[in-house]
């Protein structure tokens, strides 16, 4: 199955990232991609940014977390070198 060619890699590692799902849900997801994606249990963000939709609902009770996707949003940047 191909993958999807603008996924995003999370930039974040999380635990029990489901970003090895992609390739299946796509094959899901292409037959609904005008609907919005729900993503509770966010976390990594690793399948909103794997799927791409237009429109996502995106929660998660780890507030920092939250605020950390939230300054992204604002524009934070960060560059870590490479060792
Ligand atoms: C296994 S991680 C999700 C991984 C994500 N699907 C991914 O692929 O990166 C589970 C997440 O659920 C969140 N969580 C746990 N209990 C929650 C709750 N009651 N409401 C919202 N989020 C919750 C945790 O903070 C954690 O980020």
């Amino acid at each position: 199955m191909a993958r999807h060619n603008t996924s995003i890699a999370p930039p974040l590692k999380w635990a029990v990232g489901k970003r090895w799902l992609i390739p299946q849900l796509e094959a899901i997801w292409s037959k609904h991609k005008n609907a919005l994606l729900l993503e509770l249990f966010c976390g990594g963000l690793s399948v909103s940014l794997g799927l791409q939709p237009q429109t996502a609902l995106l929660n998660d009770v780890n507030s920092s977390l939250i605020n950390f996707y939230e300054q992204i949003k604002k524009g934070l940047y960060f560059d870590i070198p490479a060792r």
